[in-house]
């Protein structure tokens, strides 16, 4: 019988690169310091009159066609984003339209970084149950329009960007098992705080910088590694596989160390994770899905390999999948 796998994949980088020179120019901040503290030489800038669902849009037609499908045959849009284009309608409706998906059902979901592994765990559920064949899942992502850019600690680290995948029954790239957590009492490490309910717009919150992205980044590394390397090792024994067995992981892109720290953690060479983080920064939900785009792209996974798409991001929230290509 076949199961929820991958159908076709795309991804879209907007084309303006701010490198870490440029940003040498913005802030008090070195390119040694971004390199060895992240890992990140440039990352993507949308123009200002682009926003998450235009991006995501590009990604989507791109995902579609891999897929040898039309528009008209999707049935669901789920989109994973903590830039939405606005609070609502919802930027999948808003793809939907670009695009011509009319006859898709269409949410958002809001899990940051965890963003596109939660939406492949989703896609897959209605698929595997036989509401939808055919499900468009999105990461996108325009950061730089909540980054603080006279933030040195934040603002060197953010990207622009969009990946897509159809999930619907497949012989092939078949969704295997899947984890997902939460931990609430961290939600305060990344956060947005006003422009909700609890602190709308008002001129104070804007003089207060308080609708850009904040974070604690020394206490979401340590977090994160530990919670990245349990939801992998996780996903991984639900499949029934150990880790030999897998053969390429592919993390939210972060920080370069964390990469390393999980690495090292999981017991694998640095081989094995993909890494794209030096050419785009941390895009948030947009991140896992572009890494496995061009993981796919640059054939590092073959045919009946085993591959791990793990993340973690505000809320917090973490993830895996894993996938049998
Ligand atoms: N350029 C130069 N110096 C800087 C910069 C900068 N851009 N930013 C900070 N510094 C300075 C600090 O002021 C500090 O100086 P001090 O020692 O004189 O006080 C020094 O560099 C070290 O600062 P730390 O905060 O200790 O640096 P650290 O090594 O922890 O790196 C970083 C900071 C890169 C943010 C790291 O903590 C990190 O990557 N954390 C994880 C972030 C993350 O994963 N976020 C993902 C989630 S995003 C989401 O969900 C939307």
């Amino acid at each position: 019988m076949q199961k929820a796998g991958i159908l076709g994949l795309g991804c879209y980088l907007p084309p303006k690169k701010l490198t870490n020179s440029d940003l040498e120019k913005m802030v008090e901040t070195s390119d040694e310091w971004i390199t060895t503290r992240t890992g990140i030489k440039e990352r993507r800038i949308a123009s200002k009159e682009v926003a998450a669902s235009d991006l995501g849009a590009e990604a989507s037609r791109a995902a579609i066609k891999d897929a040898g499908l039309l528009p008209e045959d999707i049935d669901l849009i789920i989109t994973a984003t903590i830039t939405p284009d606005m609070a609502f309608p919802a930027t999948s409706c808003i793809i939907q339209d670009k695009i011509g998906a009319k006859n898709a059902a269409c949410f958002d979901i809001n899990a940051a970084c965890s963003g596109f592994v939660f939406t492949m765990v989703i896609a897959q559920q209605f698929v595997n149950s036989g509401l939808y064949n055919h499900v468009l899942v999105v990461g996108t992502e325009k950061l730089t329009s909540i980054v603080d850019w006279k933030d040195r600690l934040t603002c060197v680290l953010f990207g622009d960007g969009a990946g897509a995948c159809v999930v619907g029954k497949s012989k092939n790239r078949v969704i295997l098992s899947s984890f997902m957590g939460a931990d609430g009492s961290g939600g305060h490490l990344l956060s947005v705080p006003a422009g909700g309910s609890r602190l709308p717009a008002t001129e104070d919150t804007v003089k207060d910088r308080l609708h850009f992205l904040k974070m604690e980044g020394n206490e979401v590394f340590k977090i994160a590694v530990r919670i990245m390397v349990d939801a992998a090792n996780k996903a991984i024994k639900k499949a029934g596989l150990g880790r030999d067995d897998i053969s390429l992981f592919i993390p939210h892109q972060a920080n370069i160390r964390i990469l390393l720290a999980v690495a090292k953690r999981l017991g694998v060479p640095q081989e094995k994770i993909f890494m794209n983080i030096e050419k785009y920064g941390n895009m948030s939900a947009a991140s896992t899905a572009v890494a496995l785009v061009e993981a796919s792209q640059e054939n590092r996974i073959k045919k009946g390999e085993h591959v791990v798409l793990v993340a973690f991001g505000g809320g917090l929230t973490y993830g895996a999948v894993v996938v049998k290509w």
